[in-house]
């Protein structure tokens, strides 16, 4: 009976839940394995560095990263340029200064530029803003160990175009099985060998979009790796405390104990 009783309730919070998770995604996510996953996972600086050269080559001809420092390009545990290559990246980049009136190549304190294109969301914190994974039943539980997936999710979506397209109100929109409602107005924006890397890794259109995606993610959350140790910490500092407070209960407990044994 109350197990019955348990179990609907559990289907019905499944049932609700799935309603309101399943925003974002259209499925077709492919669960890529990124080095950040996981209670230890940490960030590839040398993906991270691929995939900056991604954004800088292409995506960022109509996509901005605004709301990212440049100086953060020199971060441990980030892509970790030296100082003098943060600089020279920097400067290739224009920013408005309003006390020059004037535009003025950008330095290490400036953010990255916003969108060149005004339909094409910037995508600082889009890592953070899809989700890669829903279930099971859309409850959202397997985000609890593989994370909410936005990695993926930008991944998939850069290569899940079918190749089909169509004209709306004279728009061109193009098909896409990762794509929320199939159809995005983002043409497929990279291919197999569009990228060369100066560290010779492999630059198919599925490696690209994985360290792109990497990037995306580490710019949404820089932090993450202080996130986790921090979370670490916690978990042992817990476990230390729980013993002790058993050990104490016994040890305070004991008198009294062995005071009713007696009687
Ligand atoms: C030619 C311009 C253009 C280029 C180049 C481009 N995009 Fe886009 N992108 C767009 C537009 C326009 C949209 C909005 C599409 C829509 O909402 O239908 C978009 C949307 C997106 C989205 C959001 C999808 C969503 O779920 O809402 C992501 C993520 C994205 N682009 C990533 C990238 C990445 C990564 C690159 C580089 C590899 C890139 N884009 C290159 C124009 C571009």
């Amino acid at each position: 009976m109350f197990k019955k009783t348990v179990l609907a309730s559990l289907a019905a919070l499944a049932v609700s839940a799935s309603g309101a998770l399943a925003a974002g995604g259209g499925g077709h996510v492919h669960d890529y394995s990124f080095s950040f996953e996981g209670p230890f996972g940490t960030y590839d600086e040398h993906q991270l560095q691929r995939g900056l050269q991604v954004f800088t080559e292409v995506c960022s001809a109509c996509h901005g990263l605004r709301y990212v420092p440049l100086r953060t390009l020199g971060d441990e545990g980030g892509p970790a340029l030296p100082e003098d290559q943060v600089r020279a990246y920097a400067a290739q980049w224009e920013v408005f200064d309003p006390a020059l009136d004037d535009f003025r190549p950008a330095s290490p304190t400036d953010h990255f530029p916003g969108s060149n294109l005004e339909n094409a969301p910037d995508l600082s914190l889009m890592a953070k803003a899809r989700a890669g994974f829903h279930g099971p039943l859309g409850s959202g539980l397997s985000q609890l160990v593989n994370g909410i997936g936005g990695a993926e999710y930008i991944a998939s979506l850069l290569v899940g175009y079918t190749g089909e397209e169509k004209e709306q109100a004279g728009s061109l929109f193009y098909e896409n099985e990762v794509f929320a409602g199939g159809w995005i107005a983002m043409g497929p924006p990279i291919e197999d060998g569009l990228v060369e890397y100066a560290d010779g890794s492999p630059n198919d259109a599925e490696s690209i979009a994985q360290d792109v995606a990497a990037f995306l993610m580490w710019a949404a959350e820089p932090k993450m790796m202080a996130r986790k140790d921090a979370g670490l910490t916690a978990v042992l500092f817990l476990t230390v405390l729980t013993v002790l407070l058993y050990l104490t209960n016994k040890r305070l407990w004991a008198p009294v104990k062995k005071a009713a044994k007696e009687d």
